[in-house]
């Protein structure tokens, strides 16, 4: 079995996650977090929050998910953000004629598609490609729009659920500037869901039509694109990928090389590598790809995708881009308001350029399970989970040794209070001892506390360690203060 099959076998099982709507059959590229993966989900969101935002002094929106087709007509996306398809004249399945014939021919002889349809259909014709499903033949491909439409109100104006969060913060940049300082740099980041109504969702979190994004947009002077405090990270280390060969570099070494057009960039790229790195994706399967200039859009100065390596091959599940003025310049366009900001220093006015950094929840999400997964062993007769602490559902789980005599009275008491501190607590007391630990390993849990008689009596518990299963006894007071230091330390063995 491949380890995307297990992994969503173990999703299913330990509350992860699930098709939406399962008791209706669900739909392609809609899935629901349960109980355990919301809380790991939220604590990649919120240390995203912490990192991307908070840090650096940055700001936080929410913006409208539907969106009105104005907007996204200025951004391009009503124009060209569509895929080709083809439909099968037999059965009726629609599926991406581009992938279709670069799974047939294109990898076979070392091409790429030239993005134009007749090319499409000369090669289904030239080589006979037929449906997959049926065998029958395809009528002519086309483009086909990947966003939601629906419509605003009685009239019904058109719009759409936004394909991503950034327009958003476009949109609402002029008042976010004269709110926040009237001043470049500002940087605005959002977490939320966009939607993408995709041809044919696959591999599971990978390719979702509902997915959330957790983007940030830089807005800078483009006669200013140093970064304040890049001496800081100048010398930290991360892996390129450049014409398909990796290298070890410092965020200097990417400038220098002009791998990307500027310091800001670079930041960004040392802040996602240790990012990724501190919610546990193994950084020896990981590395920061630099487009090729046909690869880039025609409004960026450059893009970089961190690419990760897990059992369906490589994904990409950040898209970093130089959007320069585009968007802005389009939404002034469209909508009659000027973008631009007068800047004190050069008496003059500027349309600010963006650096954006895009990155997908879910994906991560699957590439943590995947990177984090460790299988049964002489200690352990369970597969289980080695999440870094920080994105751990719960932070500790608390049992009584037994249910009796007073010990689940202790333990129930003792959960409270922790869970009253703040930390995430479980708690179980039903099933021997060693398979609660089994269970609290396997959904990643990193400490297990055990109340027994000598809790009672003298006041002490056994707190346990996910990795290495060794225990000690501490005082029951010290609990918290161990846990929230061990927390920190990302500590996982004795
Ligand atoms: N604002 C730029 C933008 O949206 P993108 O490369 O299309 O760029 C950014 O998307 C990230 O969003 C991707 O790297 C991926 O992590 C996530 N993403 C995009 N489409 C997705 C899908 N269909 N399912 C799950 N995640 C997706």
């Amino acid at each position: 079995m491949e380890l995307h099959e297990r992994i969503l076998e173990l999703a299913l099982s330990r509350s992860f996650f699930f098709p939406s709507n399962e008791v209706y059959g669900g739909s392609g590229g809609f899935y629901d977090y349960g109980p355990v993966g919301v809380l790991i989900k939220h604590k990649i969101e919120n240390l995203w929050k912490e990192s991307f935002i908070k840090s650096d002094g940055y700001h936080e929106v929410e913006t409208s998910i539907i969106t009105p087709e104005a907007v996204l007509v200025a951004s391009g996306h009503v124009s060209s953000f569509a895929d080709p398809v083809i439909e099968c004249q037999q059965c009726k399945t629609r599926m991406r004629a581009d992938t279709l014939v670069e799974e047939k021919h294109f990898s076979l002889h070392g091409e790429r598609w030239d993005g134009k349809l007749e090319t499409l259909d000369r090669i289904i014709a030239e080589k006979s490609i037929r449906c997959p499903k049926c065998k029958g033949g395809f009528g002519a491909a086309f483009m086909f729009n990947l966003m939601f439409a629906t419509g605003i109100g009685g009239e019904r104006t058109p719009a759409y659920a936004r394909p991503e969060t950034a327009q958003g913060i476009f949109t609402a940049f002029p008042r976010l500037f004269k709110n926040h300082g009237t001043k470049l740099p500002l940087a605005i980041g959002q977490v939320g869901r966009s939607f993408r109504n995709e041809i044919s969702p696959r591999k599971g979190l990978v390719r979702m039509r509902e997915f959330t994004q957790m983007e940030l947009e830089y807005f800078f002077n483009p006669k200013h694109p140093e970064f304040i405090g890049f001496d800081l990270v100048k010398d930290k280390k991360m892996t390129m990928m450049v014409n398909g060969k990796l290298h070890e570099m410092s965020a200097h070494e990417v400038v220098k090389k002009e791998l990307v057009a500027n310091e800001i960039f670079a930041y960004f790229l040392t802040k996602q590598w240790e990012f990724y790195t501190r919610v546990g994706v193994d950084p020896s399967r990981m590395y920061l790809r630099v487009l090729d200039k046909a690869e880039v859009p025609h409004y960026s100065k450059g893009n970089v995708d961190m690419e990760v390596k897990t059992s369906y091959g490589a994904i990409e599940t950040i898209g970093n881009a130089y959007r320069t003025d585009f968007d802005l310049s389009q939404h002034a366009k469209q909508s009659g308001k000027p973008m631009d900001v007068f800047i004190e220093e050069e008496k003059a006015k500027v349309v600010p350029h963006v650096f954006e950094v895009s990155m997908g929840v879910d994906r991560l999400f699957f590439c943590i399970l995947e990177h984090c997964l460790r299988e049964k062993s002489a200690e352990k007769d369970w597969e289980w989970f080695d999440f870094p602490p920080v994105i751990a559902p719960y932070h500790v789980a608390v049992f009584p040794l037994m249910k009796k005599d007073g010990l689940d009275e202790k333990a129930i008491e003792m959960a409270d209070t922790l869970r009253k501190a703040g930390l995430d607590v479980t708690y179980r007391d039903s099933g021997s001892i060693g398979r609660r630990y089994a269970r609290a390993d396997e959904i990643g849990v990193p400490y297990a506390l055990t109340v027994d008689y000598e809790t009672l009596e003298k006041g002490t518990i056994t707190i346990r360690y996910r990795n290495d299963g060794k225990q000690e006894r501490i005082k029951t007071e010290e609990c918290e203060s161990r846990i929230r230091s061990d927390l920190q330390k990302g500590r996982v063995n004795l």
